[in-house]
C-alpha cells in the first residue's frame, strides 16, 4: 500500500488560538491525520471529541486514541450531525470548537479516491465511501444543474460550455475516470496565465456537490457555536473563497456585526440584540511565507476565531 501523509495547515496558529485548558472538553470536527488532535491533546491534559466522516480516517487515529488513552474519542460521521453525535455520547457543552476544512492529503494524494486530475483514478470523490459520487453525478444531472454546480462551486465562467461538452461526451460514453474528466474539460478551457489547471475549478465544483460540503459547514457552525460554553472558542480554517465567505458571515451575525443590513432594514430589529460572540481574529490569519514554501495548500488558508462572551 502506497504510504501518504498530510501536513496540517495554519496548527500552532490554530491550536494556539484554541487556548485548551486542562480538564476541558474539545471537539476536532475534522480529524483527518489527527495533527490538529495530537497538537491540542499535547497543550493541555484535555479531553478531545474528533469526527470525521471518512472511514480511513478515524480508522487511521486508532494509534493515536490508544497514545492518549481516554482522552481521545474518534467518532465516524458529518459535521453536519454533531449534535446527535456528541449528545448520543453524553457531551453537551464544548470548552472549545476547530474545523480544518476540506480535503486531506490522504484524500487527494490517493488516485484511488477519485480527487485528482493529476494522477488517474475512479471519478469518486466521496470523503465518507457513501452516497452519490461524482461519475454518477456527472453521467446524470442534466446539463442545466451539470452548468449551475460548476458555476456556484467551482465560480467557472465557463460553467456552459464545459457542461454541454460533458453531456454531450457521456451520450458516447459514460465517464468512469479522473483523467477521462479532465481531459475533456482541458479541451474545451485553454490554459490562463496563472498556469493554474483548467480542470481545477470544475473538480472543486464537483467535490463540494458530491460531498454537500457547504450545507454541512454551515450546519457545523451553528451546532458548535450552541455547544460553547461562556470563555470556548470556535476556531476555522477554510481554504477557498466560499468556504471563508459562509465563515465570515456566520461570525460576522454571531458577534453582532450583520453583514449587509442597512440601518434603515427593519430586518435589523429581528437580530440578536446582545451578541453572545466576540471576534478574537479581526482580519483572518494566513500562513507565513515559510509555511506557504513547505506546503502548498496554505497558500490560500485563513484562519477564523471567536469567543462565547458570559450570558
Ligand atoms: C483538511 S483535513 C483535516 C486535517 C487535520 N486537521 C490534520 O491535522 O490532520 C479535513 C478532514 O475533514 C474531513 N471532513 C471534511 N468535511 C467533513 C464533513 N462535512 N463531515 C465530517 N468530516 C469532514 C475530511 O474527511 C478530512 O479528513
Amino acid at each position: 500500500m502506497t504510504e501518504f501523509s498530510h501536513i496540517p495547515v495554519l496548527r500552532d496558529e490554530a491550536v494556539a488560538l484554541l487556548n485548551a485548558r486542562d480538564e476541558g472538553i474539545y471537539l476536532d470536527g475534522t480529524f483527518g491525520g489527527g495533527g490538529y488532535a495530537r497538537a491540542i491533546l499535547d497543550a493541555a491534559r484535555c479531553t478531545l471529541w474528533a469526527i470525521d466522516r471518512d472511514p480511513d480516517a478515524i480508522a487511521r487515529g486508532a494509534a493515536l486514541a490508544a497514545a492518549y488513552p481516554g482522552r481521545l474519542h474518534l467518532v465516524e460521521g458529518r459535521i453536519s450531525k454533531i449534535l446527535q453525535l456528541l449528545g448520543a455520547a453524553g457531551v453537551h457543552e464544548l470548552h472549545g470548537a476547530v474545523f480544518d476544512l476540506g480535503v486531506s492529503s490522504y484524500q487527494i494524494d490517493d488516485p484511488a479516491r477519485g480527487f485528482s486530475f493529476r494522477v488517474d483514478g475512479p471519478l469518486d470523490m466521496r470523503m465518507g465511501k457513501n452516497g452519490i459520487s461524482a461519475a454518477m453525478l456527472v453521467n446524470t444531472v442534466s446539463e442545466s444543474e451539470l452548468a449551475d454546480i460548476l458555476f456556484a462551486f467551482g465560480e467557472e465562467k465557463a460553467s456552459r460550455r464545459i457542461a454541454k461538452s460533458i453531456v454531450d461526451r457521456r451520450r458516447e460514453k459514460k465517464f468512469e475516470t479522473t483523467a477521462d474528466l479532465a481531459g475533456v474539460i482541458r479541451s474545451v478551457v485553454r490554459p490562463d496565465k496563472s498556469g493554474i489547471d483548467p480542470a481545477t475549478r470544475s473538480f472543486q465544483a464537483l467535490r463540494i456537490a458530491v460531498n454537500e460540503e457547504l450545507a454541512d459547514i454551515q450546519a457545523a457552525l451553528a451546532q458548535a457555536a450552541g455547544m460553547l460554553a461562556p470563555g470556548g472558542r470556535l476556531v476555522v480554517v477554510s481554504f477557498h473563497s466560499l468556504e471563508d465567505r459562509i465563515v465570515k458571515r456566520f461570525f460576522a451575525h454571531a458577534s453582532g456585526r450583520g453583514v449587509g443590513a442597512s440601518r434603515h432594514d427593519p430586518s435589523r430589529l429581528l437580530e440578536v440584540e446582545k451578541p453572545k460572540f466576540k471576534l478574537i481574529t479581526g482580519s483572518p490569519v494566513s500562513a507565513g511565507a515559510a509555511e506557504v514554501q513547505k506546503n502548498p495548500r496554505a497558500r490560500s488558508a485563513k484562519l477564523r476565531a471567536m469567543e462565547r462572551m458570559a450570558a
